[in-house]
């Protein structure tokens, strides 16, 4: 057993197989384990005797209804205090229960058994719990650390493909923002060789880890520098809410939006934005969406809190360095627009 990283409160996480880490963990506790139908069907085998409650997949579940079911489930066994709440899942089971979990006798320990590319390097890690509200993307919801965070890349075995680039598109979000040494290696691989180099796969998924668990070690109640971490989400967020794309790949388009605003803002190096483009190429993920400009701005409105009728954005001062960046809504407003009828002429 080996204690990777100690963050903040009292969350850990560990790099080790599902069940031996989650058994040492446990011990003798009660415990309820929460999962979606994919993973189930899927991993069956590792689900067998144990106490298990199967949400129906997809993003749909983060509901209020689903989050009174999973009380309700929690009530009739007759959860208490002591009982653990076992999350294998991606990020939206980790989102749902999370939240659940804090509700519920105003709070019983969570283990997240991530079981998605996404949820191992990001969704898993930083204890942002929440369920989609009003048509809102998580609009309730609480940040509280999961006990502990096992990471397993076995379970990846069962992830179809679409939902490794999804996961990649984050990975590639994490190397912008802070570590480019990631990109670097990224370029050097791609999915198959990915799929089947395990040990190489572990080490990528331990440099991502890192990266977010940093930025959330600085700042765990998001007062600050944690918004990096929401690098190409503005016009992502927008994206996914308008056509429905899994928010890695809004992200990844995202993402193309923030590096070309980080250009004209920052001079940031079109070389780097290139190899960015050729990366989100290289692992299938979208560069550009055919979302109107009229309509994704409303969604951007709708969807982002403004501060003074300021808007933030998270751009690249340089590869690596991330910052916080206030526009005036007009402004930013041009500056997008331009972006984006550059984008949809050009690529
Ligand atoms: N809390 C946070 O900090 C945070 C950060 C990023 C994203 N999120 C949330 O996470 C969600 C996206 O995460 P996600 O991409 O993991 O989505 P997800 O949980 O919906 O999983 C995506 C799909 O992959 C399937 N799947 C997952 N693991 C599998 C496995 N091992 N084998 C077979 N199928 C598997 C799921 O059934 C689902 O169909 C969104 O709800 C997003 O809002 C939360």
């Amino acid at each position: 057993m080996t204690l990777e990283t100690q963050i903040q409160e009292r969350s850990s996480v560990f790099f080790e197989e599902s069940a031996f880490g989650f058994q040492r963990l446990a011990g003798k506790r009660q415990v309820l384990w929460i999962t979606d139908q994919h993973i189930y069907d899927t991993n069956n085998l590792f689900f067998e005797g144990r106490e298990v409650m199967v949400l129906p997949a997809g993003e749909a579940t983060k509901n209020f209804q689903q989050l009174e079911e999973i009380l309700l489930r929690l009530q009739t066994i007759g959860a208490d205090k002591q009982t653990v709440l076992a999350v294998a899942g991606g990020g939206m089971v980790s989102d749902i229960a999370g939240l659940a979990a804090a509700l519920y006798m105003r709070g019983i320990e969570t283990v997240y058994l991530p079981t998605s590319v996404l949820a191992m390097v990001d969704a898993a890690l930083g204890g942002k719990t929440a369920i989609n509200f009003g048509g809102i993307k998580n609009l309730l919801g609480v940040i509280r650390q999961p006990s502990a965070v096992i990471i397993d890349t076995g379970w990846l075995k069962t992830l179809p493909d679409s939902e490794w680039r999804n996961g990649l598109a984050e990975v590639i979000k994490h190397g912008c923002i802070r570590e480019p040494g990631i990109l670097q290696v990224l370029h050097h691989h791609n999915l198959e060789t990915m799929q089947t180099d395990t040990a190489w796969l572990q080490q990528l998924i331990r440099s991502a880890v890192t990266v977010k668990w940093e930025v959330v070690a600085q700042d765990p109640h998001e007062k600050g520098m944690r918004k990096i971490l929401n690098f190409g989400h503005t016009v992502g967020h927008a994206v996914e809410a308008e056509t429905g794309i899994p928010h890695g790949q809004a992200v990844a388009v995202g993402m193309v939006y923030a590096l070309h605003l980080s250009a004209l803002e920052y001079g940031l190096d079109a070389a780097f934005i290139d190899s960015v483009l050729s990366l989100l190429h290289r692992y299938r993920l979208p560069v550009k969406t055919d979302v109107p400009f009229e309509t994704l701005w409303k969604a951007i409105l709708f969807d982002k809190k403004k501060q003074d009728g300021q808007l933030a954005y998270i751009l690249l001062e340089v590869p690596g360095k991330a910052i916080i960046r206030y526009f005036e809504l007009d402004e930013l407003r041009t500056k997008l627009e331009a972006i984006h009828n550059q984008m949809c002429g050009a690529v």
